[in-house]
């Protein structure tokens, strides 16, 4: 009996249905070299969901996504509904969804392709080499505690709570320390211990978590320090790991160091292997429906399925060195074409990347 793994597929709207049919096709390649079988199923999500079954979020997908072994995500939103109320948004499916499936850990990979140096906005030096990971809570702290507006005596006055558990704090950094044991071996935890009581207690916690990976070398890092070493000398940094808030700005940070949002891949997990894989790339509406969006980052979510998910590090590894032989051969979408005029399309870069995994040996 050949293994199989079930995935959720949940295209979305403007060129997720484009980007995520190339990444099926290289998974379903992956399956036959490996010997495995990936049973797809497709759900509805977003705005092509609000349109169809009259909520963003449908049951009927959540129970999809409940019953796989992992979910893939293109994009959601646009402009067709962005007058709509709060609960109608596409943007309510992917809150909706993150929430029911309890994906605590957001993880954000920043890697600089030697051939892509130019795309940075940062002097070469400065860039190349940077291979990096941001480990980001992504259910507690600030935005997820009380909120409150009130009339004080000086005017209005506006609350926002943060508060952090211990059990919430070790299982995102034991998620941190198995990343960094496959890596370098490096963490840094970031947090604002000088100010903030939720961030001392972040520090205990690490510190205790961190007698358990004696071959990790924690340290740590105040966010501002961390913003600046970032820009300053990013090539210092193997994984990061820190709270929700410090993370979405300092993840958002990490991987504009890149250069191309097109190339930027992510994995929200659970308890467990569980997770949901999604480009950190919108919908793009500007460029959906013309067969020209970057599928490379949608690919190289899949490989952090497998890797993440899966357990099947070769094969995900297989597939990231198929797409930087694609890279180092020439070949670009429009997104990070130096020439446009010789840009190749979303289905032509799908190709080319099965193409190059297939002549693996
Ligand atoms: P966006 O990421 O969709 O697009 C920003 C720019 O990057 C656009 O010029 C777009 O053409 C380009 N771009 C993005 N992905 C690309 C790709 N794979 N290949 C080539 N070019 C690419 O962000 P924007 O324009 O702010 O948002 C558009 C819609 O997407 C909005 O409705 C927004 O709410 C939604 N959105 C959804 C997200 C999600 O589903 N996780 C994340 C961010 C935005
Ligand atoms: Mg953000």
């Amino acid at each position: 009996m050949k293994k199989t793994y079930r995935i959720a597929v949940l295209p979305g709207d403007g060129i997720g249905p484009e980007i995520m049919e190339e990444a099926v096709k290289v998974l379903s390649l992956v399956a036959e070299r490996e010997g495995v079988t990936f049973e797809f199923k497709h759900g509805r999500i977003g705005g092509i969901a609000i349109d169809t079954d009259g909520t963003p979020l449908p049951e009927e997908t959540l129970t999809i996504a409940k019953e796989a072994d992992a979910v893939m995500l293109g994009a959601v939103g646009g402009p067709k509904w962005d007058q709509n109320p709060g609960h109608l948004r596409p943007e309510a499916g992917l809150l909706g969804i993150r929430k029911a499936l309890g994906l605590f850990a957001n993880i954000r990979p920043a890697t600089m392709h030697p051939s892509l140096v130019e795309a940075s906005s940062l002097k070469p030096e400065v860039v190349s080499g940077v291979d990096l990971i941001v480990v980001r809570e992504l259910t507690g702290g600030i935005y997820f505690g009380e909120k409150k507006r009130y009339d004080g005596p000086n005017g209005e006055v506006a609350e926002d709570q943060c508060i952090y558990h211990e059990a919430e704090i070790e299982r995102i950094v034991r998620v941190a320390f198995d990343i960094a044991r496959k890596r370098q071996k490096r963490l840094v935890s970031v947090d604002k211990a000088n100010v903030l009581e939720s961030s001392r207690l972040w520090r205990k916690v690490t510190e205790r978590v961190a007698a358990d990976y004696p071959d990790v070398e924690l340290s740590h890092m105040l966010v501002d320090a961390c913003a600046m070493q970032l820009v300053r000398a990013p090539k210092q940094f193997d994984v990061i790991v820190t709270e929700n808030m410090f993370g979405d700005i300092l993840s958002d940070q990490a991987a504009m160091l890149t250069g191309s949002i097109g190339m930027l891949a992510s994995a929200s997990l659970a308890e467990g292997s569980f997770g949901l894989y999604e480009p950190v790339h919108g919908s793009a509406p500007d460029i959906a429906g013309q067969g020209i969006a970057n599928p490379l980052a949608t690919i190289l979510s899949a490989a952090m399925m497998l890797r993440l998910s899966f357990g099947m590090d070769a094969a995900a590894d297989a597939v990231e060195r198929a797409v930087w032989s694609v890279l180092e051969a020439g070949h670009r979408t429009g997104d990070i074409a130096a020439d446009r005029s010789r840009a190749i399309g979303t289905a032509e870069m799908g190709r080319l990347v099965r193409e190059a995994l297939q002549s693996q040996a």
